[in-house]
C-alpha cells in the first residue's frame, strides 16, 4: 500500500495537558501510523508519559483532541471507551506482573476479563502468546523467577493477550542490559510484522531508536518539536533534535 495514503490510526490535536495548575503539554498535535514503530523522544520530565496516559485517558485531557481509529476519545461514554480500549495494549514502566500467579495466570487475566471464550480456546492463546515472547519454558513459573528481561516478555504477552492494533511501550527497556534490550527490540519487531500492530514506545536509547523507529515524536517544554520519520529528524535541522542525535542524551 502507498504510504502516503495511509491514514493515521490516532491523531491528537492542540492537546492540552495539565497536572492541577500546571501546564505539561500546551497544545501538542501529532499522528500515529497503522503498523508503524513511533518513538516519542524528549529530556526527562518533559511530558512523555503524559502524552501516552492522556491518549488512553489515565489521564483526562485539559482540553484539545485525541482521535482513535477515527473517534473521538474525549469525553466519549466510558461503555464505548472501554471496547475500544481492547484494541490497545501497555506495556507500561510500573505495569509489574501480578506476583502470586503464574505467568500462564498472569496473561489470562485480560483474556478472562474481556472475552467469554471458553476455557479450551484461552488455554490455547496462552500459550501461542508465551510462545510469540519466547517462554514457552516459563509458562508455570511465578513472576520472581524470571530474570528481567523474561518479565518484560512475560508482560508483553499480557499486553498483547488481546491481538491489540496498537501496543503502547513506556520505557520497556529501562533496568535491562543492552544485549536484553536488543532482544526485546527484535521481539516487538517480530510482533509489529506478524501481528500487523502499530507500537508507539518512549525510549531514549539511540541504539534502540536506530533499530525499531519508523517515526519520532520529538517533546520539548510542552510542545511537539517534531513529528516524522526518523531520517527527516536527523535532517531536521532543529538543534536540539540533532544534540540529541548527536550525543546519544538530552542536555
Ligand atoms: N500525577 C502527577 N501529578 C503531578 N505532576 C506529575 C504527575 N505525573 C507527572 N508529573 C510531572 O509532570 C511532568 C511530566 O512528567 P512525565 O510525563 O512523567 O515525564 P516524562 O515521561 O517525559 O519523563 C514532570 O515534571 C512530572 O514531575
Ligand atoms: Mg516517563
Amino acid at each position: 500500500m502507498d504510504k502516503k495514503i495511509k491514514k493515521p490510526i490516532i491523531e491528537v490535536r492542540d492537546l492540552v495537558a495539565k497536572y492541577g495548575e500546571r501546564t505539561i503539554l500546551d497544545g501538542v498535535s501529532v499522528d500515529i501510523y497503522p503498523e508503524e514503530v513511533t518513538v516519542i523522544l524528549g529530556g526527562s520530565g518533559c511530558g512523555k508519559t503524559t502524552l501516552l496516559k492522556n491518549i488512553l485517558r489515565l489521564h483526562e485531557p485539559f482540553s484539545g483532541s485525541v482521535k482513535m481509529f477515527g473517534q473521538e476519545l474525549v469525553g466519549l461514554e466510558e461503555e464505548k471507551f472501554d471496547k475500544l480500549l481492547q484494541n490497545v495494549g501497555m506495556l507500561f514502566q510500573n505495569g509489574a506482573l501480578l506476583n502470586s500467579i503464574s505467568v500462564y495466570d498472569n496473561v489470562s487475566v485480560p483474556l478472562e476479563q474481556h472475552t467469554n471464550l471458553p476455557y479450551e480456546i484461552i488455554d490455547k492463546i496462552i500459550k501461542v502468546k508465551l510462545d510469540l515472547v519466547n517462554l514457552s519454558h516459563a509458562v508455570y513459573l511465578a513472576p520472581s523467577e524470571l530474570s528481567g528481561g523474561m518479565k518484560k516478555r512475560a508482560a508483553l504477552a499480557r499486553a498483547i493477550a488481546l491481538d491489540p492494533k496498537i501496543l503502547f511501550c513506556d520505557e520497556p527497556s529501562a533496568g535491562l542490559d543492552p544485549l536484553t534490550s536488543e532482544d526485546l527490540d527484535a521481539l516487538l519487531l517480530k510482533l509489529k510484522n506478524q501481528l500487523k500492530m502499530s507500537i508507539v514506545i518512549v525510549t531514549h536509547e539511540l541504539a534502540s531508536i536506530h533499530r525499531i523507529a519508523d517515526k519520532i515524536i520529538f517533546l520539548d517544554e510542552g510542545k511537539m518539536l517534531f513529528n516524522g520519520t526518523l531520517e527527516e529528524a536527523k535532517n531536521s535541522g532543529i538543534k536540539e533534535i540533532e544534540d540529541f542525535f548527536e550525543a546519544g542524551k538530552f542536555s
